[in-house]
């Protein structure tokens, strides 16, 4: 069969999560024909009434114009969605086990999935991110589990044997919350991990209209290639986070130290904001995940160890910096600005506010919390009644009657507060801003006392902005 037959050819996206629905909606946006599908049925209702279950902007507007097309069908039969799809991708959860190393039970339950429901050639595509050799388990489960399969033994065999028609496809996702639409229609690269001409080729059509470097690999490649991108991002923010340690120490700024080795096209400014640290789903998980494999293996990765204590540090290293700002934490009102682990996004997990929250609470400190998408989320780890916590409806209400405000996610939304009202609605104008949000010299005449991180040394200027945010 030619690579052109599947132009037209179903997809089944088999996961709707933050990775799974912003990559069927903009298959559909390609002009391709897809099906979502996932076990979750309540999830999959909202879907079909046009609500993700996840903030990601843009995305309710594609989901509901594909819903109307047509090009995007929601489903809760897998095994349906399955047979109705040639190339099928596997966006389900790949959860860390205590270890660190990576949960593939829904990966294979999947697979197990495809093999019972083989009725014609399949390209089977893993998005998820797995460690290296996945692809080799993907296969050999889904040819022991296919209906004839000698290894399934007498009570699931058929009487003839078939050789199951399919290829295994690694294609690694590189989205960002928050950017999930963004970066799907404009890839740096797309990375491929394929082993025969077939997938190539399969492959190769569905992604030419984003017309951006493909990376063609054999399948253990292209899984190694996602978590040593990880890793690599994750080191980058844990080695200026260390250097915006030492800037505070000689007097440095650390904005301008990251403009100024960035500038390097060989280093690069991105993932070179110093903060409190980094996040999320993906960051910490596939890291301890990367390490594992490693350990597995025999290789001594012992670099990546020290990056994650590094980022682990960062919370002890903020609530210090809070301590120095107001003295005794005990009894004090703090407004905290931001709680998702990123901006765009109203995710949490792993989120470093939700540490610092909580070293602030063990301290004593009174809390008034706000971010703009994420905290019905937030309610589920500290509800509202906790005590010593209030929600607020706003940035200023957040602010009201604090000793302190402190900027734990780097919302653009902050960087448009009116400093002033902020200022004269707390009860002492101090701002510990975890994220390097604001300009110190615009912040100071404000009227405020400003702490930031590895800007507040003697010869900090100030005058440099972190990356693709406006400072105010
Ligand atoms: C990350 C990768 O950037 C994506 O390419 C990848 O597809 C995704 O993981 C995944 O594996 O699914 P994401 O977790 O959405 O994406 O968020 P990032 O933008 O990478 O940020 C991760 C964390 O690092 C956040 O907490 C962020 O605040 C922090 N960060 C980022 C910094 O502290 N400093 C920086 O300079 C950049």
């Amino acid at each position: 069969m030619s690579a052109t037959s599947f132009d037209d050819a179903t997809i089944t996206i088999l996961g709707l999560g933050h990775i799974g629905l912003p990559t069927a909606l903009g298959l559909a946006e390609l002009g391709r024909h897809v099906i979502g599908a996932d076990a979750d049925a309540g999830k999959v209702e909202l879907i079909r009434d046009g609500k993700p279950a996840f903030y990601e902007p843009g995305l309710d507007d594609l989901l509901s114009k594909h819903l109307q097309s047509g090009r995007f069908r929601p489903a809760v039969d897998v095994e349906e969605a399955v047979r109705a799809g040639s190339i099928i991708f596997i966006c389900v959860g790949t959860p860390q086990k205590p270890s660190g190393e990576a949960d593939l039970a829904q990966v294979e339950a999947v697979a197990r999935v495809v093999a019972r429901n083989l009725n014609g050639y399949k390209l089977i595509v893993e998005k998820s991110t797995v460690p290296a050799i996945t692809a080799q388990w993907l296969k050999r489960t889904i040819v022991r589990y296919c209906p004839g399969s000698p290894s399934l033994g007498a009570g699931g065999a058929m009487t003839d044997p078939i050789s199951p028609d399919f290829d295994v496809a690694s294609n690694p996702e590189f989205l960002r919350e928050g950017k999930a639409l963004e970066d799907f229609f404009h890839p740096d690269r797309i990375v491929c991990g394929v082993e025969s001409d077939r997938a190539r080729e399969i492959l190769t059509g569905l992604y030419r209209p984003l017309g951006c470097p493909l990376v063609m690999t054999d399948t253990s490649t292209s899984e190694l290639i996602k978590h040593a991108a990880n890793a690599f991002l994750s080191t980058k923010i844990s080695f200026i986070n260390m250097v915006s340690d030492l800037c505070e120490k000689v007097g440095a700024d650390v904005t301008a130290v990251a403009r100024g080795i960035g500038l390097d096209a060989r280093i690069g400014r991105q993932f070179l904001d110093a903060g409190i640290g980094y996040g999320g789903y993906c960051f910490p998980k596939d890291l301890r995940a990367f390490i594992y494999l490693a350990g597995e293996n025999g290789v001594d990765f012992s670099l990546l160890q020290e990056v994650e204590r590094i980022n682990q540090r960062r919370v002890e290293v903020f609530v210090r910096k809070v301590r120095q700002a107001i003295w005794n934490l005990a009894g004090k009102t703090l407004g905290v600005l931001g709680l998702a682990f990123k901006a765009g996004t109203d995710d949490i997990r792993e989120a470093v506010s939700l540490k610092i929250i909580q070293a602030l609470l063990d301290e004593g400190s009174i809390l008034r919390l706000y971010d703009p998408q994420a905290m019905p989320n937030t309610q589920q780890v500290f509800p509202a009644s906790t005590e010593r916590i209030t929600y607020c409806p706003s940035a200023y209400e957040a602010a009201r009657g604090a000793q302190a405000l402190l900027v734990l996610t780097e919302w653009e939304e902050f960087c448009q507060l009116d400093l002033a009202k902020v200022r004269d609605l707390m009860e002492v104008p101090i701002m510990v801003d975890g994220r390097n949000l604001f300009n110190p010299a615009t912040v100071r005449q404000a009227g405020f006392e400003y702490f930031s991180m590895g800007r507040d040394g003697a010869g900090s200027s100030g005058l440099a902005a972190r990356s693709g945010t406006t400072a105010a």
